[in-house]
């Protein structure tokens, strides 16, 4: 190939890829398997490398890259940003729509409603097709230019198909579920959790390495572009940005008249929960551009567009007390009771505040005023404390020296943000392993929760996971709320589980770090569990997706004589430690599986436990080794890693498909 020929066919290849990552990312509809698309990202790269000369910026392999910037430059935006004038209720709605009728002297108007992201706005500069400078919006006037950053976001078209001069204008979000995905990741690496996905979004926004943003699955709805002059309405506007290879929001709207707007309001209002990512209220906006063009606009905000803000997912209320608890692994953590307040249709009585040091970075202390927020989150947060409302008689919280369960000692490793009680007899603890041992994906031992684990524990009944072997049903009887059938219930249930695979047993000891995939990971290694009484963190560590942490996690556990007696005891009271000769086919055998996106027809546990049945290994996240990324709907991450690297990807009737086959 002579440099011409190879210029001709990146231009063809790049040209496709564009088309297919627009039909993937900004449409949902893609019209090529993965093989395919792989396929050409794979020739596109070679001819590349092959002509380096020839490598251009806004080629389709050019997402991620470039080194760190060591500050971001300043943009001046072209024409401000505008902000948007707030309608706080139903009476300043009216008043919007009767200050519109007025200016137009219309006696009814057209608006297009949008969903108001909670997210970051950007500005999209194309020159000539090509995405030139993405920004900030910062205050207005000046952005700064995050180009390389906005680069990483997929359905951000980096060439046009049309040579056109363009502003674009939009909202970078992250999806809830990412959100929660990534505070988790933040937490066992014991990094400070973003409060929300919008902090999430502008944390990602302004990493000075593009790399670390590439990592998070930021996405873009754009909802605003300088007219075309054939184009007289905001929503044609849309539609044509849409063409052009923008991502645009399904669920706008044209409503005729405000009756209609308020309809829609009231809908999201609703809705808005059900949603994947955050919205803060809707955007109405005058859908004709000439009569945009009449209204105008003041030094902030547009004439012809109002957002309707929705009661934040925030509450005010009083903390009335902070208690610390103790968990499974012995992790204390500050709760925040609070004086009860409704907050998004639940009423919250509890916030965790974490742990010490955010308890004395946020200067949070009894009696405060506090915000607290519900953001995608089960358990809710302190914001910040209302500093105004102090009276001067707030008590300042100190982590107790003791443990509050048992009165042991307390240790905080030096550089951890953690404090944990050592004592492993504790009860809170103890009442935490049984029910690790006996949850779902587990022991699955259905009649044992937690009032009766903790009966069992504080009457001295059970004082680890292997006395439930030895349960006497007249014990059970004694206790609060018990007959003779529930005793006999809790009985069969326990003796039921004595023949769960060895890896659910491995899962049910609560070792630190080892959830369900890695505990099947390390099962599928060592087929008895007494082969882990003296591993060493480096055998575990030659095992594929097992980290250093994990292994040290894994060596110290069962280092420890106690642990080692419990799986002895484990094994005389009859329940399996051991691999199970494979019980029929192993089909799936060395064959890993990640899921991401929802199923259909089963739920992940299930399907995850079907692999593991077939021999096969489920996996929490994508690398080389992956043999399969089952994408349901709305996948995440990791199917983009999935195209990255390389791995097939399946869907869930190809997936159940492979399962008949077997
Ligand atoms: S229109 C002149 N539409 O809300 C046009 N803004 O409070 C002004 N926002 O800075 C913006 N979703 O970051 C518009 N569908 C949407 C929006 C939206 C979110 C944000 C945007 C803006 C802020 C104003």
């Amino acid at each position: 190939m002579d440099k011409k020929q190879a210029k001709q066919e990146i231009d063809k290849l790049s040209k496709k890829i564009n088309h297919h990552d627009y039909l993937y990312y900004a449409l949902d509809k893609p019209e090529i398997a993965d093989a395919q698309y792989d396929k050409l990202f794979r020739q596109l790269k070679d001819i590349e490398k092959e002509f380096p000369e020839l490598l251009s910026p806004d080629s389709p392999t050019q997402r991620v890259g470039g080194q760190p910037l060591k500050s971001f430059k300043t943009y001046t935006h072209k024409k401000p940003l505008l902000s948007l004038d707030n309608a706080m209720n139903e009476e300043e709605l009216l008043d919007f729509d009767r200050r519109v009728r007025e200016g137009l002297d219309k006696a009814k108007i057209e608006y297009v409603c949008e969903l108001k992201m909670d997210g970051l706005a950007v500005a999209l500069v194309y020159e000539k097709g090509q995405l030139k400078i993405g920004s900030t919006r910062g205050d207005g006037v000046n952005g700064e230019d995050i180009t390389q950053n906005l680069k990483t976001i997929r359905s951000i078209p980096l060439k046009l198909d049309k040579e056109v001069n363009l502003e674009v204008r939009g909202e970078v979000y992250l999806p809830y579920d990412d959100f929660i995905k990534l505070n988790e990741e933040r937490e066992a690496e014991d990094e400070p959790k973003f409060a929300n996905p919008r902090n999430a979004a502008a944390g990602s926004l302004r990493q000075l390495d593009s790399k670390i943003t590439a990592k998070r699955p930021l996405d873009i709805y754009v909802y605003y572009a300088e007219t075309h002059p054939k184009l007289k309405t905001h929503f044609e506007t849309l539609e044509h940005i849409k063409k052009l290879g923008f991502k645009t929001n399904p669920n706008t709207k044209v409503c005729h008249g405000i009756e209609e707007v308020k309809k829609y309001i009231k809908h999201w209002e609703t809705n808005r929960e059900k949603l994947k990512y955050e919205i803060d209220g809707i955007v109405v906006k005058v859908n004709n551009l000439a009569d945009q063009e009449k209204l105008g606009k003041t030094a902030r905000a547009p004439r012809w567009a109002a957002a309707f803000k929705y009661p934040p997912m925030q509450a005010v209320t009083v903390i009335q007390d902070i208690k610390v608890q103790v968990g499974r692994t012995g992790a204390i953590t500050p709760v925040a009771h609070l004086k009860p307040v409704h907050l998004a249709g639940v009423t919250v009585k509890r916030a965790t505040l974490h742990n010490e040091d955010e308890v004395k970075r946020k200067g949070i202390k009894v009696g405060d005023h506090v915000i607290v927020q519900r953001a995608g989150e089960v358990i809710p947060e302190v914001v910040k404390v209302v500093k105004d409302k102090r009276t001067g008689h707030e008590k300042e919280f100190h982590m107790p020296k003791k443990c509050p369960v048992c009165g042991g000692e307390l240790y905080r490793p030096e550089g951890e943000a953690i404090t944990r009680c050592i004592n492993a007899r504790c009860s809170a603890q103890v009442i935490g392993r049984i029910l690790q041992f006996c949850g779902r994906e587990a022991m699955d031992i259905e009649h044992i929760g937690p009032a009766l684990a903790e009966q069992l524990v504080e009457k001295k009944i059970v004082k680890d996971v292997a006395d439930l072997y030895s349960l006497d049903k007249k014990d059970i009887q004694k206790l609060e709320r018990f007959a003779e059938k529930s005793a006999q219930n809790v009985i069969d249930s326990v003796r039921g589980s004595k023949d769960k695979a060895h890896d659910r047993v491995l899962f049910g000891l609560g070792i630190r770090m080892v959830g369900r995939n890695v505990a099947s990971l390390i099962a599928q290694h060592f087929d008895n569990l007494e082969d882990l009484f003296d591993i060493k963190t480096d055998k575990l560590t030659h095992i594929v997706g097992i980290g250093p942490k994990v292994a040290q996690s894994v060596e110290h556990f069962f280092a420890q004589k106690d642990n080692q007696q419990l799986v002895e005891r484990l094994k005389k009271a009859g329940v399996n430690i051991k691999a199970a000769k494979a019980k029929g086919p192993q089909p799936l055998k060395g064959k890993t599986f990640v899921f991401t996106g929802g199923l259909e027809k089963i739920t992940r546990p299930e399907a995850e436990e079907l692999v593991r049945q077939l021999g096969g290994h489920p996996s929490s996240s994508v690398s080389k080794q992956t043999d399969y990324v089952v994408a349901g709907s709305e996948p995440g991450s990791k199917l983009e890693k999935a195209r990255k690297l390389g791995v097939k990807i399946i869907s869930e009737a190809q997936f159940r498909k492979i399962l008949r086959s077997t």
